[in-house]
Parts: structure tokens; sequence; C-alpha cells
């Protein structure tokens, strides 16, 4: 997979930590969120574009983002929401747009994570662990597929993932395939 820019997105399920990790390396490099993104150009939260719109619309609020960053951005660091991979056009403007790191999780962990969370739509009623079980196994292939570097976070520290994501990027480069 030959990289196109020098952004490293975040990718993985809800929980992940992507935005946690985002934040940490944001020292390195600007920190874009497209959550945050897509809620300020819509001008309501996730939680209503679902409510008002529906999930499809959501989605194409993804793919505009991405394809805005696609444009003009360079050497951020990327957080994306978890849904937003499972899009063949999606994974291609990623694969464009720079180095996709994927932060894997278990079901385990996602459900400590998000007890009582409110704001995730697909999330939300009863079942959880049946919801998030379906959604992993559906989930995690896409991610690997889109993937140029995969961490399991589980009961790491942020300063570890950081340096797994550091030596994997450094890893790319020597191949010449990762961000500058
Ligand atoms: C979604 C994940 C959310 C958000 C939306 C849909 C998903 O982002 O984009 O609720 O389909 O997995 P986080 O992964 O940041 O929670």
């Amino acid at each position: 997979m030959i990289v196109m820019k020098d952004n490293i997105i975040l990718i993985g399920f809800m929980g992940a930590g992507k935005t946690s990790v985002g934040k940490y390396l944001s020292v390195q490099r600007p920190l874009l969120d497209v959550d945050q993104m897509i809620e300020q150009a819509a001008g309501m939260s996730i939680r209503d574009i679902f409510a008002s719109q529906g999930e499809e619309a959501f989605r194409r609020l993804e793919t505009r983002v991405l394809k805005e960053l696609c444009e003009d951005t360079e050497h951020a660091i990327i957080s994306t929401g978890g849904g937003l991979p499972l899009r063949v056009e999606n994974r291609e403007l990623l694969a464009k747009l720079g180095t996709v790191v994927f932060l894997r999780v278990t079901t385990d962990t996602v459900l400590k994570r998000l007890a009582g969370d409110t704001t995730r739509p697909l999330l939300q009623g009863a079942d959880k662990e049946q919801k998030v079980m379906a959604l992993l196994a559906e989930r995690n292939t896409v991610y690997e597929q889109a993937a140029h570097i995969v961490i399991d976070v589980d009961d790491k520290t942020l300063s570890q993932i950081g340096q797994e994501l550091s030596e994997g990027v450094l890893r790319l480069q020597k191949k010449g395939q990762g961000a500058g």
C-alpha cells in the first residue's frame, strides 16, 4: 500500500480510545476530529443527526469531511468515528490521506469504557453486549484491511500506545511508505 500524504489517521471501534490517543499525540501534530467537524458543520450533535436525519445522512457527512481533508490537510493526526471505514469510498480516501492506524479493542473493554454512555446512537437500548459483539465481528476485518498499522490497545497506557505507533510509523518509513 503506497501512502500518499503524511497524516496519521486513527480508526477503530467506539471506545477504542481514538480521541484520547489523538489528544495524546497532539503535542506532535495538530489534531482534527472528524466527528467534531461534522457536529460543527451540521450545528448539532451526532445523536441529533442520527435522530433527525438518520444514519445514512451521517455517513454521507463523514465522506464529505474526508474528501475535504484529502484536499488540504497535511501533517495532522486525524481521529475518526468508528463506522467511517465501512464505506469502500471512505477506505480509498483514507489510503490517500495518510498512514492508517487501527486501535483494536475487545468487547469487554468497550463495555467497560462505554458503560452509561448516551452519545452513541448505535449502542443504545437493551443487549449492549450483543450489539458490541455483532458490530465488532462485522467490522474488525474491515478495520484490518484499511490499516497500515494495528495496535491492540486493551490494558495499554497512552504512552505505550504512542510508542507502538511511532515504531510502526518508523518501520513504514524505512520501507518508504510512512507518514513523513
Ligand atoms: C459510530 C461511532 C461514533 C460516531 C457515531 C457512529 C460508529 O464515533 O461516529 O456514533 O458507527 O461506530 P466514536 O467511534 O468516536 O465513538
